[in-house]
């Protein structure tokens, strides 16, 4: 049986976009949550009896905890019937941002789900994994290949069609590589803000030197997850006297009330890729998944 991408449902139009950038057979994983809260898997036709050498898995990884013992339970069910290898396409990879203990005791998960990965895939392709204290993810998951993509151009090549002459702003240091990129994809001006986070939701932002007034501003980030920080830097842009203020991010996690605060902060328009389903969603990522899932593939 040839290469087949499997997906669950909640993920069918992005892994469905993907099958077909990649040129792949699909097929669903149906999952049963029993009472308990154990969850039981089924393989569909043609899966349910062999499974071919190499089989690609598609779960983005946002709200993760269920998510990691699905991926557990495929991986192990699918070596034990003979899959060569496994490749794990997850758009957003979750506990890449808990990498230092701040307190004793603490455990750090970053290397610990990097390393149940390491153990259980041969292949990872994902998107903007949020990495602050190391710069790959070779780090975590010595044993497998592992390619990083990023959203940035893809928002990018949004922002060009929506917006004529925007200024392009990150809420933080970290944010400089997406607008650096996006920036030199489309020549828009550009700026970075300084952050500084005093807990998980209270976020203080200082914006760069730039003349805002009058002017449309598009704000970047990798990820918008209580949305604290984009609501921070809404505010600072529009009180600076900036015509609008639009977002557009690579991962829509958009926990809780977030949304909710970036409207009342006074947002234009949120812009998100599917890396992550959400309403937000405006770009969609399976060109840049196929391409590095082709040469995941042809690499052998
Ligand atoms: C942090 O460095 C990230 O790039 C994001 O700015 C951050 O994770 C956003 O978190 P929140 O929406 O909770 O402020």
């Amino acid at each position: 049986m040839a290469t087949r991408l499997v997906y669950f449902e909640g993920e069918a139009v992005p892994a469905l976009r993907l099958a077909e950038a990649a040129g792949l057979e699909a097929s669903l994983i149906k999952r049963h949550d029993f009472p308990d809260q154990e969850l039981m898997l089924t393989l569909a036709p043609p899966l349910d009896g062999a499974l071919p050498a190499t089989l690609v898995v598609y779960r983005s990884l946002d709200r993760p905890n269920e998510k990691l013992v699905e991926l557990l339970l495929v991986a192990r069910h699918a070596r034990r019937l003979g899959v060569k290898r496994l490749v794990l396409v997850a758009p957003y990879l979750a506990y890449m941002r808990q990498d230092a203990a701040f307190h004793p005791g603490e455990i750090v998960s970053q290397p610990l789900i990097g390393g149940f990965i390491d153990e259980l895939y041969d292949a990872l392709i994902t998107v903007d994994p949020h990495l602050h204290r190391i710069s790959r993810l070779e780090e975590v998951m010595p044993r497998i290949k592992a390619l990083t993509l990023s959203g940035a151009p893809r928002l990018a090549d949004l922002i060009r069609m929506e917006r004529s002459n925007p200024i392009l702003m990150g809420p933080d240091a970290e944010s400089s590589q997406w607008i650096e990129m996006a920036a030199a994809a489309t020549g828009f001006e550009h700026g970075v803000c300084q952050k500084v986070r005093h807990g998980d939701t209270r976020v203080e932002i200082a914006l760069p030197d730039l003349d805002l007034c009058g002017r449309q501003v598009v704000l970047m980030d990798d990820i918008a997850s209580s949305g604290h920080t984009l609501a921070r830097a809404i505010e600072a842009v529009l009180a600076a006297g900036a015509d609008s203020v639009d977002v557009a991010v690579t991962h829509a996690l958009f926990a809780g009330d977030a949304m909710e605060l970036i409207r009342q902060a006074g947002v234009n328009e949120v812009w998100s890729t599917d890396c992550i389903a959400h309403p937000s969603n405006a770009v969609a990522m399976a060109p840049t998944l196929g391409k590095a899932l082709d040469e995941v593939l042809q690499g052998g």
